[in-house]
């Protein structure tokens, strides 16, 4: 094969999310969040870890920038933590937690590092939750004033603005199986949670439009699985088809047509939650991109023993496996293509996309994970071939720049291109890293490399 070639100003990057790095969980006048709640809970996180002190980003952002810089970064995707902002979700603001959020943005622009911003990475301000969380109307209002915040404060120095990250994961990992926090097991808190989270990305939409610069640009992020039956027979298919309405038309269709996919209401019948006159318009507000996670795809079979969905998601075993999830790259092609034909998004972004695998510190002090690498190229290997294909792709994130606190399963997962020793904090470029320097560098690379 011959060297494969992204566009011209093609925007590379790396992403990360506040709880999951900044640690200071306590500290300069920040309220507590629902993470803050949940990892204190016994039996919720593995070896009852916790993101108290995280990656230390919160001191260490400066070394941080340098390494972005080190990996030749051109742009960097942040999300800020709302009780950082404020305390309490509404009302007073915490003047440290903006001037935070004012260094790093300036320190970024001060190293030729485009910020790109996320206002909601999963860490909702625990005095929200108090009242009801997502699963409460009145947390509309709240997030788009939080967002007018932000916007009014950072506006002037952030090009391009992301309302939330995977809906889908807050409404059913947050509200469904409980795995990730508020831990709440409810299918009509999950349902409503879905809702208001596309009601308030669309009212926070309006919101910074009329904060912004008219440059700026607004997006969501998505986490998209591409689903496939494991056999050919029409139960598999249908049974592809349901979760795929789950996992992706639920939000999609409601975005990108103004309407809930007619299959859906059905199949969730009663469970489906209050549409206010308006809302589907709300939620349809034009968006400038969309950002799409690529992690994993779906094979489906049916399976009259899973309520509702009548299906379940079985595990190919020739596939090759990370620790998490299987690792399939053409899903990532596949994905980019259906989003354009069915959607037709201005402009996209892979905002997420990463592996974690094994890797650890040689005797020279390297570390060398050739898996991971191999995941990028094969990855980007995709990505090249939807852009070929006419998809409008401005950008790819990795997950993430550094090992840090992966959720539920604490420190065990490392998805950075950056290594971490947890106990020093010490910081060391994989690899990966160096691969995703040359890539960035050479703005593409050679699949044989
Ligand atoms: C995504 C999350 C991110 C991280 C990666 C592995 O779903 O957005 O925070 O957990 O998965």
């Amino acid at each position: 094969m011959t060297f494969i070639k992204f566009p011209d100003g093609f925007m590379w990057g790396a992403i990360t999310a506040a709880y999951q790095i900044e640690g200071a969980w306590n500290e300069d006048g920040k309220g507590l969040s629902i993470w803050d709640t949940f990892v204190r809970q016994s039996g919720r996180i593995e070896r009852g870890e916790t993101a108290d002190m995280a990656v230390d980003h919160y001191h260490r952002y400066p070394e941080d920038i340098a390494l972005m810089q080190e990996l030749g970064l051109k742009a960097y995707c942040f999300s800020i933590s709302w009780p950082r902002l404020l305390p309490e979700g509404t009302g007073k603001v915490n003047p440290a937690g903006l001037d935070f959020y004012d260094r790093l943005v300036d320190g970024l622009l001060a190293n030729n590092i485009i910020p790109y911003v996320m206002l909601y990475h999963w860490d909702l301000p625990q005095a929200l939750q108090d009242k009801g969380g997502w699963g409460e109307r009145s947390i509309v209002d709240a997030y788009s004033e939080y967002a007018r915040i932000v916007a009014k404060r950072l506006g002037d120095r952030i090009p391009a603005w992301v309302t939330h990250n995977e809906p889908m994961v807050i409404s059913l990992g947050g509200h469904f199986t409980g795995e990730l926090a508020p831990g709440i097991q409810d299918p009509f808190v999950a349902l409503r949670v879905a809702h208001h989270l596309l009601v308030s990305h669309g009212q926070a939409v309006l919101a910074l439009r009329t904060e912004l610069p008219k440059t700026a640009k607004i997006g969501i992020i998505l986490n998209i699985t591409p689903t496939y039956p494991a056999t050919d027979t029409d139960e598999d298919r249908q049974a592809a088809r349901r979760y795929d309405g789950v996992a992706n038309r639920m939000f999609l269709d409601p975005l990108f047509k103004g309407e809930y996919p007619a299959d859906m209401v059905e199949m969730f019948g009663p469970l489906f939650p209050e549409i206010r006159p308006g809302d589907l318009q709300t939620i349809a507000a034009p968006l400038d991109f969309v950002g799409l996670n690529y992690y994993m795809r779906a094979v489906m079979h049916y399976d009259p023993d899973t309520p509702i969905l009548q299906a379940s998601q079985v595990f190919p075993p020739e596939s090759e496996y990370s620790q998490m999830w299987e690792i399939y790259p053409p899903g990532m092609y596949d994905m980019l293509t259906r989003i354009q034909a069915d959607y037709h998004p201005k402009e996209v972004y892979i905002t997420e996309n990463g592996v974690c695998v094994p890797d650890g510190v040689d005797f020279d002090g390297r570390v060398r994970d050739v898996r991971r690498i191999r995941y990028l190229r094969d990855h980007l290997a995709q990505v090249g071939r939807a852009i070929q294909a006419g998809v409008p792709l401005k950008g790819y994130f990795h997950w993430t720049l550094m090992d840090n606190f992966e959720w539920a399963f604490g420190y065990r997962m490392r998805f950075g291109l950056v290594y971490v020793d947890f106990a020093t904090q010490q910081r060391i470029i994989k690899e990966s890293g160096r691969w995703y320097e040359k890539t960035i560098r050479n703005n593409g690379f050679d699949p044989e490399d």
